[in-house]
């Protein structure tokens, strides 16, 4: 059976997506993200998951897709940003080389702004972003192989560190 090469976990905006397509470009492999497996299956957007059947429902799904992903993907894999909140999800990543993409709370400011398109954000962005971090860091610390911080760095040097981390 196949297992992801690398699977990126860390916060919305982090740029797991660009950081694992870098990535898999560099070791010549896929790229495989949780959220697109979860919109092709649902033919919905996330947003509207959340809207229409609330976070728990989405949870549910992501972990089925985290499941999916990890049997049956052999490049880099990236998780969405609340995956790790759900047990069930942790305990699937054990044994896992998962490199946790971290950012501190003005760089996520920065760069997600106010977001409509992320559910999470849609007010007070400074207020959730310091709530979220509080409450998903040492989850994404748990789950962790190794840590990358991305703070001021670039897509390609955020790539060439988390390949220098395995
Ligand atoms: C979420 C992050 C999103 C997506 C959903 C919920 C979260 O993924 O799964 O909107 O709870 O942090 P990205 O991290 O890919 O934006």
């Amino acid at each position: 059976m196949s297992a992801p090469l690398i699977v990126l976990v860390g916060p919305m905006g982090v740029g797991k997506s660009t950081v694992g397509q870098l990535l898999a470009e560099r070791l010549g492999t896929g790229f495989r993200d949780t959220d697109e497996d979860i919109v092709t299956a649902q033919g919905r957007a996330i947003a509207e998951i959340f809207v229409d059947e609330g976070e728990a429902a989405f949870r549910a799904l992501e972990k089925d897709a985290v499941r999916g992903a990890l049997a049956g993907h052999d490049g880099v894999l990236a998780l969405g940003g609340g995956a790790v909140l759900d047990a069930d999800t942790r305990a699937l990543l054990a044994g896992q080389r998962v490199v946790y993409l971290s950012m501190d709370v003005e760089e996520a400011v920065k760069r997600t702004g106010l977001n409509v398109a992320r559910p999470l954000l849609a007010v007070n962005p400074r207020k959730q972003w310091r709530e979220l971090m509080e409450a998903r860091r040492h989850l994404y610390e748990e789950v962790a192989t190794a840590v990358v911080a991305t703070d001021g760095r670039t897509p390609e040097e955020v790539a060439e560190a988390a390949l220098d981390a395995l």
